[in-house]
């Protein structure tokens, strides 16, 4: 994958249902891939991108809860570890790999994160609201999970329509060889393992 042809990939591209190793090398290279992680986060208005959305399986995801690149805080979250949850709270939830697509989540108040930044700095920190959310929601796609998955039985009916349209988009483009086929997108994945994990 050339980094300069990048892009957010959409459910249920398989990437979306990997679940990301641990990152063992932060390299150059690397570094490129965050800031192009950025910079397609900003164009589609989002909060946070997982690796996993952008097709690699790198435990790794960027966020800036302000989704405007003059403002707020850019944070990148290296093999991140989300502990000690408390409380419960309910809120709509979307994904920029599910445009338009939004749905009640029910999920920790407040959780713990753990993670290491660019620089290889531990980070370590309590917190609560939209920022345990956004840090919940992307740690769920490096374990392979969609917002979808969390929601409730009626919920997901509701939602029902609106993936089963993304899915026949989805078969329709790999039909059309605009998307790779599901082995060709297992044997790249594995390849950018070998490179960082
Ligand atoms: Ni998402």
């Amino acid at each position: 994958m050339e980094i300069e042809t990048m892009k957010i990939v959409y459910f249920p591209h398989p990437a979306l249902r990997h679940k990301s190793k641990p990152i063992k090398r932060v390299d150059g290279e690397l570094r490129t891939i965050v800031r192009k992680m950025f910079d397609l986060m900003y164009e589609a208005r989002g909060v946070g991108l997982a690796a996993n959305q952008v097709d690699l399986p790198i435990r790794l995801f960027v966020v800036n809860l302000e989704a405007d690149p003059n403002k707020g805080q850019e944070m990148v979250f290296i093999n991140p570890v989300i502990g000690k949850p408390k409380g419960s709270e309910e809120a709509e939830e979307g994904c920029l790999s599910l445009p338009e697509l939004y749905g009640p989540v029910i999920r920790p108040k407040e959780v713990a994160i753990n993670a290491y930044n660019l620089a290889g700095e531990e980070v370590n920190a309590r917190v609560d609201g939209l920022f345990a959310r956004v840090l919940q929601h992307e740690t769920d796609h490096l374990d392979g999970v969609m917002f979808t998955d969390r929601m409730s039985a009626t919920a997901a009916a509701d939602a029902r329509p609106a993936l089963d349209e993304f899915e026949f988009q989805f078969q329709r483009q790999q039909e059309r060889g605009e998307v790779e086929s599901d082995a060709a997108i297992a044997e790249r994945l594995h390849e950018w393992e070998t490179r960082y994990c």
